[in-house]
């Protein structure tokens, strides 16, 4: 078996100092506000086989890296959609359902927030049409379909297939469920973001020790910015926010440098598919653009390397089955630890506790098979 020797050259491939820094907790509750967070608790803590996710410690990695703590908030282990996903479009679907049997829900997406509209669905009895872009993988259709959705394959990228949803939708008088939001459409996508803060609720009630530093991976930022309205509610002190993106789709950092939503262009897919966005959520983009303390990209080098270390024991004392979106956080923080001028910046030392979100298990398991046979040679 390898040593962690080899992370020691592991590092950021950008990193960025928000200027506009400015932690409120009204101003960011005024984007998610409370009685949304207290109601998705109040809800999905009342779902069949709901527990909270374990909150494990990489006491290995935390040993190597000098910290105080490394805390690891496994979503493998949510319900059995292994990823935090599973927290947002079922409840969303809940919300927006209110109870009537006879609708049908609709949604495009990448992969797992399409799982987790589809379960919200079956759990209700409700019919559920996913639209997925050629790229995603048979793998995750089948996923999808395992709770009974029809899916939908369109020709061209994620937006093709959120075009066709619209249309169809439209048409069908079916309601949309989708996690993203623009200035026209907010609710749904508020009620996902109220779905994830409860990892932080749950956080806030597994451990008495202050975190320090939050990585949150983004995409649209949906993730991340329901984690920071959980802080603002929950968290007595606020840690620092730092955002952590795909080299290749790098939205979040650019609308922070450029101080306004930016759209870039992917010349390449990244491996890690739910993170290949292009553009920013509408709000999370009005929460992350003052909330979040700096901005760092990782290449798709080291994820497989990191799917085998978390499996094989060699950053903690379990065995933890983490995707390819769980992997960058633990990247990245091991890259601002070999960086001493971020290290500085965001004031990691031996007395931070750091948080670090375990998104997804084997969401896709033929991926996760090839990442984990890649990674151990
Ligand atoms: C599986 C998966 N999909 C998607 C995302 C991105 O979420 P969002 O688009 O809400 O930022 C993540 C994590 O950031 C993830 O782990």
């Amino acid at each position: 078996m390898k040593s962690l020797k080899s992370i020691k050259k592991w590092t950021l491939t950008k990193s960025l100092k928000n200027n506009n820094f400015s932690f409120r907790r009204n101003y960011v509750l005024k984007f998610v506000p409370s009685l949304l967070l207290i109601n998705a608790f109040k809800s999905i803590s009342s779902w069949k086989n709901y527990k909270a996710t374990p909150l494990l410690r990489l006491d290995k990695l935390q040993k190597n890296l000098k910290l105080n703590n490394v805390f690891y908030k496994d979503e493998s282990k949510r319900f059995h959609l292994k990823s935090f996903k599973a927290l947002g479009g079922a409840y969303a679907v809940e919300k927006i359902s209110k109870g009537k049997k006879n609708i049908i829900v609709s949604s495009a997406t990448a992969g797992n927030h399409g799982r987790s509209v589809a379960w919200g669905a079956k759990r209700l009895g409700l019919k559920c049409k996913i639209f997925v872009s050629q790229y995603v993988s048979e793998t995750r259709v089948k996923e999808i379909k395992k709770f009974g959705a029809e899916v939908i394959k369109v020709k061209g990228d994620y937006e093709n297939s959120l075009n066709e949803c619209k249309k169809l939708s439209k048409k069908n008088n079916w309601k949309i469920v989708q996690d993203v939001s623009t200035k026209e459409y907010k609710l749904v996508p508020q009620l996902t973001m109220a779905g994830y803060s409860i990892m932080i609720r749950e956080i806030s009630k597994q451990t008495n020790q202050y975190i320090t530093h939050i990585f949150l991976q983004a995409g649209v930022g949906g993730m991340a910015a329901g984690i920071v309205a959980g802080v603002a509610k929950y968290f007595k002190r606020i840690p620092k926010i730092i955002i952590v993106e795909p080299d290749r789709a790098d939205c979040v950092l650019q609308s922070v440098k450029h101080n306004k939503l930016k759209k870039i262009k992917i010349k390449k897919e990244s491996i890690m598919g739910g993170m290949s966005c292009n553009e920013m959520s509408y709000i999370p983009w009005q929460i992350l653009k003052k909330a979040s303390n700096c901005c760092v990209t990782v290449s798709d080098r080291n994820i497989a390397r990191t799917v085998a270390m978390l499996k094989d024991k060699m950053l903690s004392k379990y065995s933890i089955t983490g995707g390819e979106c769980s992997a960058p956080g633990i990247i990245s923080l091991i890259g601002a630890c070999n960086n001493t001028k971020i290290k500085k910046l965001i004031e990691l030392d031996e007395n931070s506790n750091v948080l670090l979100i375990g998104c997804e298990g084997n969401a896709d398991v033929k991926l996760y098979k090839q990442l984990l046979f890649k990674g151990r040679k």
